[in-house]
């Protein structure tokens, strides 16, 4: 096993890439896929759910990408999952720039030569009225949830299109089709990638390519407060509950699209 720094910035953004290797003669289009093995890149996969996600993937002997924005804790993940994974990758990077997720797709792109799977994972709340809310807020949530996820999809469907096969798994939320007060601007950032996302999947069927939506309730995560996750988190999932059900989904049979789930904790929503 041996571990290599791909050490030329393509911009600004773009600082590690870690690639661990079983073999040092893996070929690019090396026969993961006659192993069942996918290559899947991860949004978001420095914290909660992402991260219980990519260790999950990576279990199951997948190739893992991992993208978040903090450099650090993405390498300590990596570090983390190595004893259980062939390889693995990590890019930092910002969903909310066009730049920076092109790059970034581009890398991966050069050194695995396809992605099988994108986790439209990364994402922030605000839980404001919507009286409180501000155009700023309005504007880091869309532009993560939404526009992240848009922008990570763009790039990747063209080289599934190519496949004529592929996976999209989104975690988006209850919010997106129950609403809930105090989260309006979340709510409509998820409602609007459901709907953009239904449309993706009617429209990419017939090149094998799946897209699926996976709406959790409450998750104990970061995401909430100290105090929110104290008093609650009895009556929250946890992030590994939400990664089980994304490797269930895509270890399907090809002939099988899982379209929606929706997973709430037993007692219900918070
Ligand atoms: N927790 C819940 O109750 C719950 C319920 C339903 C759905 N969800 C959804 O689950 C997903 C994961 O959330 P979580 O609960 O695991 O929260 P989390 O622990 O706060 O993780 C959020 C992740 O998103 C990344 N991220 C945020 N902004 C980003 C940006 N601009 N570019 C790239 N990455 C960015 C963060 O990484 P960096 O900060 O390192 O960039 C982090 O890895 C979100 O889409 C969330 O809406 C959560």
């Amino acid at each position: 096993m041996y571990s290599e720094k791909y050490g030329e910035n393509i911009n600004h953004k773009l600082i590690i890439d870690v690639p661990l290797f079983i073999s040092q003669n893996i070929q690019r289009d090396i026969s993961y896929q006659s192993m069942n093995k996918k290559i899947i890149w991860i949004t978001g996969a420095s914290s909660g759910i992402g991260r219980e996600i990519a260790k999950g993937f990576a279990k199951e002997g997948h190739i893992v990408i991992l993208t978040a924005r903090r450099k650090a804790i993405l390498n300590k993940l990596l570090q983390e999952i190595k004893p259980h994974c062939k390889e693995a990758s990590a890019f930092v990077c910002d969903i909310t720039s066009p730049k920076n997720v092109e790059s970034v797709a581009n890398r991966i792109i050069k050194k695995y030569g396809r992605i099988d799977g994108l986790i439209n994972n990364a994402g922030v709340s605000v839980f404001k009225t919507f009286l409180d809310s501000t155009v700023s807020d309005y504007k880091n949530v869309i532009d993560t949830n939404l526009k992240g996820a848009f922008l990570c999809t763009k790039k990747v469907l063209p080289y599934m299109v190519k496949e004529k096969s592929g996976h999209i798994i989104n975690i988006l939320s209850v919010a997106a089709n129950t609403f809930f007060e105090g989260n309006s601007v979340y709510s409509a950032s998820k409602a609007g990638l459901l709907a953009m996302m239904n449309v993706l999947r009617s429209e990419v069927r017939k090149f094998n390519i799946k897209v699926t939506n996976i709406l959790p309730g409450a998750v104990d995560t970061p995401m909430w407060a100290p105090e929110t996750r104290k008093k609650y988190r009895c009556l929250m999932m946890l992030p590994s509950d939400i990664a089980k059900i994304a490797v269930d989904v895509i270890d399907q049979p090809k002939r099988v699209l899982i379209e929606d789930i929706v997973l709430r904790p037993l007692k219900g929503d918070l």
